[in-house]
């Protein structure tokens, strides 16, 4: 494995590799790894000849009251990780490298970008579309790889890669789990013992709205309320947001019909970690 901190060295290394014919797979992270990172390296792994990882905590996707300072860091053991799940090319930029002074462009995806998530984070999608589409350009991959986590941050990097042209494919993949159904988040660290086995719960009221809806439930509505009350129950600091919404442009859905395809996303607060997770699914 062989990492890079320098854009015009990874690109010299990835122009051989193109010109070798092979096909290049990309992982972008903020690092701390754990197996829901994994799962997208070794899906690139099959998937491509060669998986660059990129690990930069985006400054410009935090807000200035949020956690980038003390994100949790810790390259030594991610790139023994990184190794060990088939990475080949790691890129591990200083700040200054991705945004030097003087730095002015930004790309937005409208409309995505305000809802859910961004009704919290205003400025959030703003440095995630404009950080990989830096390292789109600097990676130039066949494929890049998302998790399904993210549910909203992959739906808006589909749309700037089909409004934009780029010539990559998406692949997002299942969200990875803790055995208790907790879904794997680097932010995971910050819970103490009780705030982490309250967090539980939000996986459980995710299948508990899957479980009504397959027993026929339409009502939006109930389907929230009854998802609201389960996770009201484990002393949440705070619910932001419990929803069902269209899976293409991320609307509220008042009705559900039979074929809709709908996302079930939510945002809770366990003392000062604000835990996001997700359900993808079609109404039979
Ligand atoms: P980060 O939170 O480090 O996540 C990197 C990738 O791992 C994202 O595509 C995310 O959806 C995926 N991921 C996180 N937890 C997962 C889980 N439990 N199961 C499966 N995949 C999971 O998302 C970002 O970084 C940043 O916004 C980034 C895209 C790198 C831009 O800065």
């Amino acid at each position: 494995m062989i990492t890079f901190s320098q854009i015009p060295e990874i690109r010299l290394q990835l122009k051989a590799e193109r010109n070798a014919r092979h096909l290049v797979g990309f992982v972008p992270t903020m690092g701390f790894l754990h197996e829901g990172h994994l799962s997208l390296i070794k899906k690139a792994k099959q998937e491509n000849d060669i998986v660059v990882l990129s690990i930069f905590v985006n400054p410009t996707q935090f807000a200035p009251s949020e956690d980038l300072d003390r994100y949790p860091r810790d390259l030594q053991h991610d790139a023994l990780l990184a190794q060990q799940a088939g990475c080949d090319i790691v890129f591990v930029p200083p700040v200054d490298e991705m945004y030097p002074s003087g730095f002015l462009s930004y790309v937005t995806v409208n409309e995505l970008s305000t809802v859910l998530e961004g009704e919290f984070r205003p400025t959030h999608f703003k440095g995630v579309t404009t950080v990989v589409l830096k390292l789109l350009n600097i990676v130039q991959p066949d494929v890049a790889y998302f998790g399904q986590k993210d549910v909203q941050q992959s739906i808006i990097l589909k749309k700037m890669i089909a409004d934009l042209n780029l010539p990559v494919r998406i692949d997002v993949v299942p969200t990875i789990r803790e055995a208790d159904g907790l879904a794997m988040s680097s932010r995971n660290v910050y819970l103490d013992p009780g705030q982490r086995k309250n967090a539980t719960v939000l996986h459980r009221s995710l299948l508990l709205a899957e479980t009504n809806i397959a027993l026929g439930e339409h009502d939006p509505k109930k389907i929230v309320d009854a998802m609201t009350a389960m996770i009201l129950e484990h002393n949440p600091t705070q619910i932001d947001y419990v929803k069902i919404v269209d899976a293409q442009n991320l609307q509220e859905k008042h009705i559900l019909q039979s074929g809709d395809t709908i996302v079930l996303p939510l945002a809770v607060r366990f003392g000062a970690t604000r835990l996001i997770d997700n359900i993808i699914l079609t109404v039979k």
